[in-house]
């Protein structure tokens, strides 16, 4: 089974505090989520496969190393697109698809609506981002559609997750890799993590 790793560090755990916070407003909240993905992203490429390349340097021929594998970042529509630019600051060569799904409010059920992915899923690594793994149904709905359309090696990237979506994902997909920024408590009557941030799609875009 692949893991679940919690990435604390003291730079994403303030900026995240920030975020939790029910005043701080649409800009501050988009400004730090920016912020925490690149931070997130040096440590979710931490193992990415490099290849020998000779190259010159002013001063002479020697051996270099490069990304040898393609990475695709596909946020979930809509919040997973706040975490897409400080990834991409990081690994500018990536690739982007997206999948949109939206959570029905009383069935907790997601729903598809959009799905557009690069050719050659299957030679890359892919990079399934969203702010928030609650009930895990948007993420497995995620990684099976990227999985029909021939993706193989999938790490999924996320901020804030609860135990009940870590486990959803590890039972329908324990062949992915997971990383979060915090592992929150529990999920309230309305599949809203607690203690959270609300509702992050809303919060990023101002939506109410
Ligand atoms: C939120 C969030 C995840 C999903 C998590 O999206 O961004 O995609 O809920 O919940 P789950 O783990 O229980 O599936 P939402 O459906 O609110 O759509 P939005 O991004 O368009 O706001
Ligand atoms: N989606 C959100 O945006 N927030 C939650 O707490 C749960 C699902």
């Amino acid at each position: 089974m692949a893991g679940v790793e919690v990435l604390n560090h003291p730079l994403i755990t303030h900026k995240l505090t920030q975020m939790r916070k029910k005043d701080t407003g649409t800009k501050d909240f988009r400004e730090n989520l920016d912020e925490i993905a690149e931070l997130m992203a040096y440590e979710v490429c931490r193992d990415l496969p490099t290849q020998p390349v000779e190259i010159e340097t002013p001063m002479g021929k020697c051996v270099g190393y490069e990304l040898s594998k393609k990475v695709v970042i596909v946020p979930i529509l809509r919040a997973g697109i706040g975490l897409l630019d400080g990834i991409r600051r990081l690994v500018p060569t990536a690739k982007v698809g997206f999948v949109g799904l939206y959570r029905d409010e009383e069935t907790l059920e997601p729903h598809e609506y959009y799905a557009k992915f690069p050719k050659n899923l299957d030679e890359a690594i892919v990079m399934v981002v969203d702010p928030m793994l609650a009930t895990g149904g948007s993420a497995c709905a995620a990684i099976r559609v990227l999985k029909e359309h021939g993706a193989k090696n999938i790490r999924l990237v996320c901020l804030v997750g609860v135990m009940e979506g870590v486990k959803a994902v590890q039972a329908e997909h324990p062949d992915v890799d997971i990383y979060l920024a915090a592992m929150d408590d529990h999920l309230n009557e309305n599949g809203y993590i607690v203690p959270g941030l609300g509702d992050a799609g809303d919060r990023i875009f101002g939506t109410k």
